[in-house]
């Protein structure tokens, strides 16, 4: 069982503790003094934390550079407050945990529903397109890949970094596109929420997760190209084995290369066609809005949360009532 969760630790450096973490990035660093250090983001299910183990011997960091993205280790240390923020200083790195030593929940951070629930709900609003062209494509996505949708997150580090995290951003992301089309009647509702569906679906090849929902690295199609890029090749060539007609062909295809919005995120096209725009709002904002609930998560009523270098750099306030 775990003993200390992320969100309960305190910077009280006379308090020693001693538990597994998942390991989320890991980096061996020269130091100023000519010593090497080891440098670690460690997490459970309830946050992250920043970790150090200075001046590691020469033995350690051949012990240390084994250590890799998705292990689960038990480390014992102290926790202190570094410019700001919490930080553990590590005195000990125990080693890998074995699996069934720890509970899976306690460890990896997950969505907030039953991935396979989500999953049937996705379905269940694509199954409802009138346009079959549209229903036809999104379809046979989601049935080629419902294996690794289950578990993939949306995320190495940024939003929806968890299991589960890409099915839940469209799920959100289709509720709220649901209910633009009832406001903003010019959309087309099944062109939106065809967007909506595919937007991201190349994050499955983009990222390179574990079963637990977390990405290591990202693949070399990913680093090259991004997910963007690779959607409109791959809905390009599903339009044609399905014989989709070349302008919803063309409009899907868009809807990826364009809901980043600035070229500077990737996109080289603004958005062009209403549902388009609509696509990168909602994108937007269940972005921004996860990142919000995050970072309040473990604050204190009444508090501010640490700068949030998504949200520019700002501290969000948790209200008391
Ligand atoms: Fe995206
Ligand atoms: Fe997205």
């Amino acid at each position: 069982m775990k003993q200390y969760y992320v969100k309960d630790l305190k910077a009280d450096d006379s308090h020693h503790l001693e538990d597994r973490f998942l390991v989320r990035n890991t980096d061996i660093r020269d130091g100023n003094n000519n010593k090497k250090h080891l440098y670690l983001t460690l997490a459970d299910a309830t946050g992250e934390i920043q970790a150090v183990k200075w001046s590691l011997t020469p033995d350690e960091v051949t012990r240390f550079s084994k250590i890799k993205t998705g292990m689960v280790i038990t480390v014992g240390g102290r926790c202190n407050e570094y410019m700001g923020k919490k930080q553990l200083v590590l005195d000990a790195i125990i080693g890998q945990a074995k699996e069934g030593t720890y509970d899976r929940a306690d460890i990896f951070k997950a969505a907030p529903e039953k991935t396979s629930d989500m999953y049937d709900y996705i379905i269940s609003r694509i199954e409802a397109f009138e346009d079959e062209d549209f229903k036809k494509l999104c379809l046979s996505f989601y049935e080629e890949n419902k294996e690794r949708l289950l578990y993939y997150p949306a995320a190495m580090s940024n939003h929806h970094a968890e299991y589960g995290g890409l099915l839940y951003h469209v799920k959100r992301m289709m509720m709220m596109g649901e209910r633009a089309c009832e406001v903003y009647t010019n959309l087309n509702k099944d062109l939106l929420l065809a967007g909506v569906a595919l937007h991201d679906i190349e994050k499955l090849n983009e990222l390179n997760s574990d079963q637990n929902g977390v990405v290591e690295d990202y693949t070399l199609e990913g680093k090259m190209l991004g997910h963007l890029v690779m959607g409109v090749a791959i809905i390009g060539e599903r339009c044609k084995e399905l014989g989709i007609d070349d302008e919803k062909c063309i409009m899907m295809q868009h809807m990826s290369l364009s809901h980043h919005y600035e070229p500077e995120f990737g996109s080289p096209k603004k958005p062009l066609f209403p549902e388009a725009e609509m696509l990168h709002y909602l994108d937007m904002t269940d972005a921004k809005m996860f990142d919000c609930e995050q970072a309040l998560d473990n604050v204190e009523p009444g508090e501010f949360s640490d700068r949030v270098y998504t949200l520019d750099n700002r501290k969000l306030y948790k209200r008391t009532f």
